[in-house]
């Protein structure tokens, strides 16, 4: 199933694409990078955590981003996702400014309506799945179809059901969280989230809290994601899924971009010295298997 394809044909801004001045003014902000992140600083306290950002992630690209523990990736996506104030720098969704807003020359905070407007495009996937335990599948996903997008109940029911059927859980609409398992409470999360329709997802960490043998279903989901079009930024550890399916990859260390390419240049020519330690380890603690010489190398 065209996940993208379904959601553009619902989207109450689509415009029959014969029409000459509907494409031409829909062709405008395609050429525009999805997400522009400048010079993004964040601190917390005495401790700045980003030390000055840029990020482009253009239409239906899959970015994944890559790092040690406490780089900055969660207070990244957070800071693109309005979770998180910044302090200095630009965060742009499809050309608009997130969190802040020009009055008299100055920079002041946007209102929580303004900033719910700009971010209304874009959707989280948490390490954690946060459902509600007392609702069944299908009620967390049309949760905030009904709460936040007002859609009736048989009408959030109807995309709750096809979201469900996109990651594959239309049988399980009935089960309670606490009967799922952990891969399939992530789907379900993931299928909440696109049930808003977002033109971008964000994914931190969905599969670390998983246990091994489930992250599969979920990153097949993800992978399909990708192949329908979905513009996407993953943090993420699984360095397999980010080779195959990644357009480009980002190293952050210690709050700032210190690396980023195509995942053949940065996985396999990568010369900057804490990529190098950050993949070694990686590499030193997934391998399991020597048989020869030929065999010990990392990959
Ligand atoms: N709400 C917060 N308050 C104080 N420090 C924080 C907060 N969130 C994150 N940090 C700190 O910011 C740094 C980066 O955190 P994070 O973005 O979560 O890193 P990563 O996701 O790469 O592991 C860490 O040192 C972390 O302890
Ligand atoms: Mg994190």
């Amino acid at each position: 199933m065209n996940v993208i394809a379904d959601m553009s044909s619902s989207a109450p801004s689509s415009a029959p694409s014969s029409a000459p001045s509907a494409s031409a003014t829909a062709s405008a902000p395609n050429a525009a990078p999805l997400i522009e992140v400048r010079d993004l600083r964040k601190r917390f306290g005495d401790v700045e955590v980003l030390r000055g950002v840029d990020l482009e992630i253009a239409r239906s690209e899959v970015v994944c981003v890559i790092g040690p523990s406490g780089s900055g990736k969660s207070t990244l996506l957070r800071c693109l996702a309005a979770l998180e104030t910044y302090d200095h720098g630009d965060v742009r969704i499809e050309g608009e400014l997130l969190g802040y807003t020009e009055r008299n020359g100055k920079r002041v905070s946007a209102s929580h309506g303004e900033i719910n407007r700009v971010r209304r495009n874009v959707g989280m996937v948490f390490q954690q799945f946060n459902l509600w335990p007392h609702m069944t599948a299908l009620g967390n996903v049309m949760e905030a179809l009904l709460r936040v997008r007002r859609l009736s109940h048989d009408d959030a029911r109807r995309r709750a059901n096809a979201m469900l059927e996109t990651v594959g859980l239309a049988h399980k609409g009935d089960a309670y969280p606490a009967r799922l398992s952990g891969g399939q409470q992530q789907r379900v999360a993931i299928a909440r989230a696109l049930a808003m329709e977002p033109h971008i997802m964000l994914f931190d960490e969905p599969t670390s809290a998983l246990d091994p043998e489930l992250v599969g279903e979920v990153l097949q989901v993800m992978k399909q994601l990708a192949r329908d079009g979905m513009t996407m930024a993953v943090v993420t550890h699984e360095m397999g899924f980010a080779a195959q399916v990644a357009d480009k990859v980002v190293f952050i260390d210690q709050g700032r971009i210190a690396v980023q390419g195509k995942p053949r240049d940065v996985f396999h020519d990568a010369a900057q010295p804490r990529l190098r330690q950050f993949l070694q380890n990686y590499f030193d603690r997934n391998a399991f298997w020597t048989r020869g010489p030929a065999d010990t190398q990392p990959l």
